[in-house]
């Protein structure tokens, strides 16, 4: 059979492939949600990630964000209008602790994009006290199946104390309801963000 060149694979070889965290959360994502999911983004910053979601989600389904600056929903809100997806989405500026106070079970993919938020104040970044709380309730919501994917920074600005405090938890989650993947940069000299998916086995 001939193959289209675009779609040869000296083609697609002769680019990098660069599955940095978010790009592997967004191929993760595409793997779990169906049409008709309820879906959350934990941390909304500029949209781009709840504008994705509410995509695969389809009109059918739900997209509840998280985030507590308001200049972040206000961003969210801007980019959903424009594409056409903001009522098939709920927007709180809100903690994301309070999502199981404001979530019905049965969730499909909770998105932790941690960190700040790009072109925003670095120091109003996610932080342990409130991210490891709002893991155990994702985890509580989601639905046999679902996921709770996390793109983890740490040094510079983000500091070291999450990240350390997220890998701690992560160890601490049951293996016979969950299978918790981390996948990170073996050969990176910075500190590469890493990539954590937490899927639900069974109740
Ligand atoms: C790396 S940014 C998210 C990027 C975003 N998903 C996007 O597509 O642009 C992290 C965001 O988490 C938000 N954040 C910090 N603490 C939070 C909390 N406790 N609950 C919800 N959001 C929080 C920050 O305000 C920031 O906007």
């Amino acid at each position: 059979m001939m193959i289209p060149q675009s779609e040869s694979n000296a083609t697609r070889c002769d680019r990098p492939l660069v599955l940095n965290a978010l790009a592997l959360s967004h191929q993760y994502a595409r793997l779990l949600i169906l049409p008709g999911d309820t879906v959350i983004d934990a941390t909304c910053g500029n949209g781009g990630d709840t504008e994705f979601l509410a995509g695969l989600a389809g009109p059918d389904g739900h997209v509840i964000g998280f985030d507590i600056q308001a200049e972040a929903i206000a961003r969210t809100t801007d980019r959903l209008q424009k594409a056409g997806l903001l009522e098939r989405c709920q927007l709180h500026v809100a903690s994301h602790d309070q999502m199981l106070e404001r979530v019905k079970p049965g969730v499909r993919c909770v998105l932790f994009n941690l960190g700040y938020l790009p072109r925003g104040d670095h120091a109003i970044g996610t932080r342990a006290e409130t991210t490891l709380p709002a893991l155990d309730q994702a985890l509580a919501l989601l639905r046999t199946g679902g996921a709770v994917l996390i793109c983890l920074y740490y040094g510079g600005d983000s500091g070291f104390e999450e990240y350390q405090a997220v890998l701690d938890y992560i160890r601490t989650i049951p293996v016979r309801q969950f299978a918790v993947q981390k996948i990170e940069m073996a050969n990176a000299t910075n500190c590469a963000p890493i990539f954590i998916c937490c899927e639900k086995l069974k109740d």
